[in-house]
């Protein structure tokens, strides 16, 4: 079965002081141990992350990453730098990449690439507007960003990606996909890769992401498409991201 991975994702947020609390709050409880959990951290706090977190199970990831191996481009980091400094997860194609900084369907597949050529789990991002969910598009934009990374990759890759469904309209508002919502767009994602094989789709988990909270996280993990989530504002502070992991369980 699709073992549930809980993601924090730091956005451009938090401190080494906040990496050194997070190291002591997790290292003091002890994790459901069928829930994997993850923690995104700015690029500076990645090998500190690393270390503070080593006597817990918590794993450490990137927000982004080249799509190119390495070379003269400025300000860019690399998917083997990422790995040199303890990351195992990236996330890729946030709706903040795609928004902010022009990241489209080539680039992120692009970099999805980039992060499975050196054995980094790639976090593919998926979500629509509000616009573009008020004018009914949903599945075929959730889709179209799932097709523009699934249809060009191989079998064998395509299974060691997950995921990430976060309605741009739910992220960072407060408000949160119904259960129903959510659910309904896991499992049109779920749906069309059976289009692949029925493996691929009983096996890629799929994280719902956008105002998941402590007190909201439970009833979204209880839907039978959703197998963890990308929790944003709730994962900067311990109380709150342990107690989303432990709803996990
Ligand atoms: P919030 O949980 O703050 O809404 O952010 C969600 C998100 O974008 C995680 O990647």
């Amino acid at each position: 079965m699709r073992m549930p991975l809980i993601a924090g994702n730091w956005k451009m947020n938090g401190s080494l002081a906040l990496v050194e609390e997070f190291g002591r709050a997790f290292a003091g409880v002890s994790l459901p141990v069928n829930v994997e959990v993850a923690l995104m951290v700015p690029f500076p706090f990645l090998e500190a992350a690393g270390r503070a977190l080593g006597e817990t199970s918590v794993t450490v990831g990137a927000q982004t990453l080249s799509d190119q191996p390495s070379g003269a481009f400025t300000g860019e980091v690399s998917a083997a730098m990422l790995r040199d400094c303890g990351a195992r997860y990236v996330l890729v194609g946030h709706s903040e990449r795609r928004i902010l900084f022009g990241e489209d369907d080539a680039m992120v597949l692009a970099r999805v690439k980039a992060a499975l050529a050196e054995q980094l789990t790639p976090v593919l991002c998926v979500g629509e507007t509000l616009e573009e969910r008020e004018a009914e598009r949903t599945e075929s934009v959730v889709l179209g960003q799932v097709e523009a990374v699934f249809d060009a990759l191989d079998e064998a890759d395509r299974i060691r990606v997950v995921i990430a469904y976060e309605p741009v309209w739910a992220i960072g508002t407060g408000r949160t996909a119904s259960p129903e919502q959510a659910q309904a767009v896991h499992a049109a994602i779920r749906g069309y890769l059976s289009r692949y094989d029925d493996a691929l789709a009983g096996g890629v988990r799929l994280l719902y992401g956008g105002s998941m909270k402590a007190d909201n996280a439970a009833e979204l993990l209880s839907q039978p498409d959703i197998d963890g989530g990308l929790v944003g504002g709730a994962s900067l502070k311990a109380d709150d991201f342990l107690a989303i992991c432990q709803s996990a369980g």
